[in-house]
């Protein structure tokens, strides 16, 4: 199985640009570079932050762009999106009865669990009671090895300001995910603006660049003022294998050089090691 990941698109609508950056401009050269170098992806998933001020003309942004994206794609919300107003313009979005925009789906013998951690009111991501019931369902009633995707992280990663916009209630979430610890595969995050790897409770995730703009590595303390770059965006190409999840990021609006690293330069010099023989 090959999946795309991409987060915190933060769509704003025309003309609008955001901390000097053109989202819309962004996706599409983003969206061009998964097209071409990566049409045979089962799925492109989002996690979350689709809009800015999570307005209608900017989701109809993202809406005219997925159009005519071929790979099958899977929206999550973020904190800064609003459920009311990106439905309206994807009315086919998940649903998980309770009107929280969470789903699952079985891919290639996996099953990939979306979850949904906005929080009305909050920039700070929860997982409610109504939500946790749902996830147990889920979980309780499948035996595939689990995928899960969601915006926010549910635990600290040492950048203060963003540290105390993550999960609340991240205890509640473990308490529900811990019986299917074992066959919990990897988990997908957005929300913090980097790239950060790791593991919760033993299980790997990758948290990635955002689309738009990203937050510096800031690991000293500094209130409540987020810090804010221009550090280059990525995309996750994640490839899941019977015994391995590689996940690659891809800088897709890197120009610097390309060479062969066996080209002219270091011709004439013999390597200490060499390739293993075919
Ligand atoms: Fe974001």
């Amino acid at each position: 199985m090959k999946l795309i990941h991409l987060t915190d698109t933060h769509f704003v609508p025309q003309p609008a640009t955001l901390f000097g950056l053109d989202p819309r401009e962004r996706f599409d050269a983003a969206l061009k570079s998964i097209t071409t170098e990566h049409s045979d992806a089962n799925l492109l998933v989002i996690t979350g932050d689709l809009a800015h001020w999570g307005e209608i003309p900017a989701y109809e942004e993202l809406q005219k762009r997925i159009a005519t994206n071929p790979i099958p794609t899977v929206l999550l919300i973020g904190n800064h999106d609003e459920r009311m107003a990106f439905r309206s313009v994807f009315p086919e979005a998940m649903d998980d009865g309770n009107g929280f925009v969470q789903g699952s789906r079985v891919v290639d013998g996996h099953r990939l669990i979306f979850l949904d951690t906005k929080q009305q009111g909050t920039h700070a991501g929860a997982y409610c009671a109504a939500r946790r019931a749902w996830l147990e369902k889920e979980l309780s009633e499948s035996h595939e090895p689990v995928l899960l995707f969601m915006h926010h992280p549910a635990f600290p990663v040492g950048i203060s300001s963003m540290d105390m916009l993550s999960q609340q209630d991240a205890g509640a979430l473990w308490q529900v995910l811990e019986p299917h610890a074992e066959r919990i595969r990897h988990i997908f995050l957005g929300h913090i603006h980097r790239p950060i790897f790791g593991n919760w409770h033993g299980i790997s995730f990758s948290l990635i660049p955002g689309l738009n703009h990203q937050v510096p590595l800031a690991l000293h303390p500094h209130g409540d003022d987020i810090p804010g770059s221009h550090e280059p965006p990525a995309y996750a190409v994640v490839s899941v294998n019977e015994d391995s999840l590689v996940v690659h990021l891809n800088y897709f609006l890197d120009a610097t050089r390309r060479f062969p690293l066996d080209g002219d330069e270091v011709k004439g010099r013999e390597y200490a090691l060499g390739f293993p023989a075919a």
